[in-house]
């Protein structure tokens, strides 16, 4: 939902199951969304409650102390917070004032729009009509956008006391219906056919039925349904009613009865919305933090919080910026996604980790994606896809402990079934099986860098980081392994990390960074012998995460060598110099101008590992500077060259080849998110799951005096002060546990319900 309330609403499946039409590329911007208009049935002017359609004109009041006494009739008056779960708009027009509420309540198929409008005392005692409008989309997005010939005919509508229901394709699948209701007021008329409420040619800015004072009744028959429904208010001066309106779908015939009880009152509303207001506090309680920045508070504590919910929700599927009608849930980016959210809802995340586990091919690698509601995959032929699967994994036992699960039996997606440990063995084997001349994992479309396709024609080409992210994973699994008592595969993959970290620092190493591949032709990509492209960022951090390259040694000079020549004051870019031309052989990176998306922008996702390889160094300053400079809450004053939501991370930030340096993009939907969850609350903060139970180990800017956490794990409740007496970047001289001190840094895990309280002394 935008601030303007576009945007769209679907059910369970962006693609499959859209509920309301939203227009892509439209002009004017953003069009498709929920809209209520008022009418003053005197004056006949008429707005809209959230400023867009009807776009107003209206001026920032400077110093502006929500006085509605202070507004002339003709201003118009506009505002809007987005909360946890709920968004809240208000306007004032014509000495009426307005606030509407929007909100999925907990457990609900549906979303109340609770408009509450007063007649502002200094314009007296009004007479008022309020109109509802969405346009309903012929559920499957894609085919509603392009099959016209189909479309235009199957679109039906029914209308029963108030209730307008939208059943097209009801008599094929049967199953399910939207509706669309005032639950606490006399509906005078409406419509369901958009011809006649909006007139022909008619646009959202006017709709013809308004100016009018009243709809036609109007049932859909093919064509385009909508639904609006017209309602009159008459409030005296000062009063307030209000007006519900509920739009939900259902499976269950009838269901729109109970729902139109439930919510027949603004009280029964309200508490529905405290309900949704006190979930998100407890589930945001599992992990709170009080450092010296408040940036960082605010984020790790809410925002960064809550977009890793959003991102494990809806993969890369449905935002403002994915019209989610393409990509259905990542293979890739769910099991990063489910890295910043295990603690929240871990039972939750194992679900996912059985759905994606179901896509992968019994040979090891997997589908690229799946849709939410099939749960059938689509896509192959990436390297890096498979071997995601045990960083989640591993990821989800360190947080619950809950390792019976690697014995559960998974499907495979062409058929058989096998322990979810089985699928696991069976990655890394893909990736050390499949490999090129020098040794390294086959490149196939793409690794982790979607537009980086050096191998499409011969199959040839290499990656330098899926090499590493094998090292990485196959000594995950080695862990894993010995947790299951299997001693004998332990070694085995410890054996392999082993092999490729030395095929990697033998052929991979450039000189000062590790290359990030070769070429269909054997050719370096990232190196000093290349014009353009000479450094990427991705193969310097996961050479250090993965062990490649020793701490005392490479891992030192390759980020040494980011911080030269890739970090940037708005972050650190993927590539530099970027490409100015297109390369064939390199594929779609180069299809972007220099400076934008994998083509050297700050690409916000792969910077949180260069935070943790700092961390692992122990350089606190430079780690911190880096989770810094793409901080969305620390970049408010930047808003102009920034651009995006001060309180969710980008996709990318224009890097510094480019005119718009700084200018971020793609907001919402991204790996950043989790992966700056992790940086910030595992590496920096250093509060990080391990498989005996909670390590500490801050990695900090040495001028803080400390800082203080609350954890949930496992069922425990640690209470945690870190003091940094020395002011040092990172080490831990001390730690007390329930008041005895313990050796190492590890806490000790209690019986469900424990509360712990842990002073960490750092030297
Ligand atoms: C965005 C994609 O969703 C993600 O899977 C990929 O790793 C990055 N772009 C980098 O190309």
């Amino acid at each position: 939902m935008s601030n303007t309330a576009g945007g769209y609403s679907f059910y369970k499946d962006a693609k499959e199951r859209r509920i309301t039409r939203y227009r892509y590329n439209n002009i004017p911007y953003d069009r498709g969304g929920r809209y209520i208009y008022i009418k003053d049935k005197e004056g006949g002017d008429f707005w809209s409650v959230s400023w867009q359609p009807t776009n107003n004109r209206f001026k920032e009041k400077e110093g502006w102390t929500k006085n509605y006494a202070q507004l002339k009739s003709e201003d118009y008056h506009y505002e809007c917070r987005h909360g946890l779960g709920y968004t809240v708009i208000e306007s004032a027009h014509r000495n009426i004032h307005t606030k509407t509420t929007y909100f999925v309540p907990l457990g609900e198929n549906l979303e109340i729009w609770k408009c509450e409008i007063t007649a502002l005392p200094s314009g007296g005692a009004r007479k008022l009509s309020a109109f509802s409008f969405i346009e309903f989309c012929l559920w499957d997005a894609l085919n509603d956008m392009t099959d016209y010939q189909y479309n235009l005919n199957i679109g039906e509508t029914e209308y029963k006391k108030g209730i307008i229901y939208h059943i097209s394709r009801n008599r094929v699948d049967g199953t399910f219906y939207a509706y669309f209701m005032p639950t606490n007021q006399k509906v005078e008329s409406f419509d369901t056919q958009r011809r006649d409420f909006l007139g022909a040619y008619g646009g959202w800015e006017k709709p013809e039925a308004i100016v009018r004072g009243k709809c036609s009744n109007s049932i859909a028959g093919g064509w385009a349904p909508v639904g609006a429904h017209h309602i009159d208010l008459d409030l005296k001066p000062g009063e307030t009613k209000t007006v519900i309106f509920v739009l939900g779908i259902t499976e269950k015939k009838g269901e729109e009865l109970r729902v139109k009880k439930s919510y027949a009152t603004p009280v029964k509303v309200d508490q529905a919305l405290k309900k949704l207001q006190k979930y998100w506090r407890e589930n945001l309680d599992t992990l709170q933090v009080e450092t010296p920045s408040d940036a960082l508070n605010h984020m790790v504590n809410t925002w960064n919080a809550y977009q890793c919910r959003t991102t494990f929700n809806w993969s890369r599927s449905a935002s403002y910026y994915e019209a989610g009608i393409g990509r259905g849930m990542g293979f890739r980016d769910s099991n990063q996604d489910t890295l910043g959210f295990v603690h929240q809802i871990p039972g939750d995340v194992k679900q996912r980790i059985f759905d994606i586990a179901s896509t992968q091919f019994s040979g090891g690698d997997a589908h690229h994606q799946y849709s939410p509601l099939t749960k059938k995959g689509n896509g192959r032929g990436y390297s890096d896809d498979h071997l995601w699967l045990i960083i989640s994994t591993a990821s989800y036992i360190k947080e619950t402990g809950d390792v019976k699960f690697l014995k559960e039996p998974i499907p495979f997606a062409d058929g058989g079934k096998a322990p979810l440990y089985e699928h696991l063995v069976r990655a890394v084997d893909y990736s050390r099986t499949h490999t090129g001349p020098h040794g390294m994992p086959l490149m196939g479309f793409a690794d982790w860098n979607d537009c980086l396709n050096l191998g499409t024609r011969k199959n040839r080409a290499e990656s330098v980081m899926v090499a590493q992210m094998l090292v990485a994973t196959a000594r995950e699994l080695a862990n894993l392994a010995n947790l299951i008592n299997k001693k004998k595969d332990a070694k085995k993959f410890e054996k392999i990390a082993i092999d490729f970290t030395n095929r990697i620092n033998k052929y991979g190493w450039d000189g000062e960074w590790y290359r990030r591949g070769y070429t269909d032709d054997g050719d370096p990509v990232g190196s000093k012998k290349n014009k353009e492209g000479k450094i990427y960022l991705e193969t310097q951090p996961w050479a250090v995460m993965s062990g490649v390259a020793s701490l005392s040694g490479r891992a030192k000079t390759c980020m040494d060598s980011v911080k030269k020549h890739l970090a940037t004051k708005y972050g650190v870019m993927l590539l530099t110099p970027p490409y100015q031309k297109f390369h064939h052989e390199l594929g779609s990176i180069s299809v972007y101008p220099p400076g934008l998306k994998e083509n050297g922008a700050i690409f916000c996702h792969p910077n949180p590992w260069a935070m943790v390889a700092e961390c692992m160094l122990g350089r606190g300053d430079l780690a911190y500077e880096y989770y810094m400079a793409i901080l969305p809450a620390a970049l408010n004053d930047l808003a102009d060259v920034h651009q995006t939501e001060p309180y969710v991370y980008s996709q990318m930030v224009a890097g510094k080849h480019h005119k718009n340096f700084g200018e971020a993009k793609n907001s919402w939907l991204t790996g950043t998110a989790a992966w700056n969850y992790v940086a910030a609350t595992q590496w920096i903060l250093g509060i990080r799951p391990d498989y005996k139970g909670l390590r500490v180990d801050p990695c900090i800017p040495k001028d803080w005096r400390g800082f203080s956490v609350k954890r949930v794990y496992r069922g425990n409740t640690y209470f945690i002060k870190i003091s940094n007496p020395k002011r040092v970047n990172k080490g831990v001289a001390k730690v007390v546990f329930n008041k005895k001190e313990i050796k190492g840094n590890v806490l000790p895990v209690g019986k469900k319900g424990s509360r712990h309280l842990v002073v960490v002394t750092m030297g």
